[in-house]
């Protein structure tokens, strides 16, 4: 099989990583010729390797953020998707396509956030606050959303909170509390966080921050809301990693330093040649960094292994029935708001017109 793949170029060693060009072509033939034959579409996020997210898009699937992915995974006709990200997205790809069969690269590909939060224990949380709407992060397992009310990704979490909160709902609100202080503050709204985070966005270091930004007073600072708070104060926009890639585009600065996974540099620096992009510090006297700005999750997807399932169906997302009945609510519910709000997470490069998707974002 591994002649059949390409893959005696390639480096099986957990990430797969291909190493000669040549190989690498050979590969993504390979996957798109797979692709092809599987009736299959593959769903990329912005941290994965670029080579798959170059594949997604020249393949006529998709890189995107987690509202983008869970919506273009839906509305497409495809009989497989192909999830490229971190195993939430799978299951949530699943949950909302049972028809669908969904592989990933690796099932191995978790998330802090998700493991910081086990469904027993949330369960038990609920049960303590039976008077407050349950909003979870969509970076949580199919039984932490199976006692949610609302999902919400990064792109909408503050639009939800802040109709809940007019509506004059009090919020119980899950697993990520930079996130949840973000949206607390923002909207004013009652609200108890649990106390996860992940381990990517916590490295991020106001002190180092603040010294980069004197050396470079011109740059724009981009921060995903899962930086802790110290970060988010530098911030000139706040957003979902979608809408950092729009506001790269659209705002005239030539110079961004960026506070998220470095994965997502290579879309703003395909979206936005002529800009320069630079790294947050994870680093520096104040620094305890394990991650250095790029997930260990998400780097497990690679071209092999991506190759591999396709060629032999191994990887399933498997979401048991009364689960997934359960689980699909909140999901569900998150997307007709998006559709009702009609918001849109890609940007045009153009301010004028991209404005309304920063609306509700910005410093804390
Ligand atoms: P986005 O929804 O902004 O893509 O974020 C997903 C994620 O896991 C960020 O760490
Ligand atoms: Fe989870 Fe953080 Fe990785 Fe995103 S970057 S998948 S929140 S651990």
């Amino acid at each position: 099989m591994n002649e059949l793949l390409g893959l005696a170029e390639v480096d099986m060693s957990g990430t797969g990583a291909v190493q000669t060009p040549e190989g690498k072509a050979a590969i993504k033939q390979r996957i798109a010729r797979l692709l092809e034959r599987e009736q299959a579409v593959l769903v990329a996020h912005y941290y994965v390797d670029p080579d798959l997210q170059d594949l997604a898009e020249e393949t006529g699937g998709c890189v995107a953020d987690s509202l983008e992915m869970a919506r273009f995974g839906r509305a497409h006709r495809a009989r497989t998707l192909v999830v490229a990200g971190v195993r939430f997205m799978g299951e949530t790809a699943k949950i909302l396509n049972p028809e669908k069969r969904v592989l990933m690269p690796t099932l191995q590909a978790t998330c802090s956030l998700d493991l910081g939060c086990p469904a027993d224990a949330f369960g038990e949380f609920c049960d303590q606050h039976p008077d407050r709407t349950v909003v979870v992060y969509a970076n949580t397992s199919a039984a932490v959303k199976a006692r949610a009310d609302w999902m919400v990704t990064s792109s909408i979490g503050l639009d939800v909170v802040a109709h809940l909160h007019a509506r004059g709902e009090k919020i119980l609100w899950a697993p990520d509390r930079h996130l949840g202080r973000y949206v607390q503050q923002a909207t004013g709204a009652d609200m108890l966080i649990w106390p996860g985070a992940c381990v990517v966005h916590d490295e991020f270091k106001g002190i180092e921050l603040e010294l980069m930004k004197r050396e470079r007073p011109n740059a724009k600072v981009l921060v995903h809301p899962e930086a802790p708070a110290s970060v988010i104060a530098l911030a000139d926009v706040v957003g979902s990693t979608s809408q950092l890639i729009a506001a790269a585009q659209s705002l005239a600065a030539d110079e961004f330093i960026v506070a998220t996974d470095v994965g997502i540099l290579h879309k703003m620096r395909q979206l936005a040649p002529s800009k320069r992009f630079v790294e947050a510090p994870t680093a520096g006297n104040s620094a305890t960094c394990k991650s250095c700005a790029h997930c260990p999750w998400m780097a497990m997807n690679g071209l092999a292994n991506l190759a591999q399932v396709l060629e032999t169906g191994s990887n399933e997302i498997v979401v048991e029935p009364a689960m997934r009945e359960r689980a699909v609510v909140c999901i569900e519910r998150m997307l007709d708001f998006a559709a009702r709000r009609r918001v849109r997470v890609r940007a045009s490069g153009d301010l004028a017109r991209d404005a309304p998707l920063f609306a509700g974002i910005g410093p804390a």
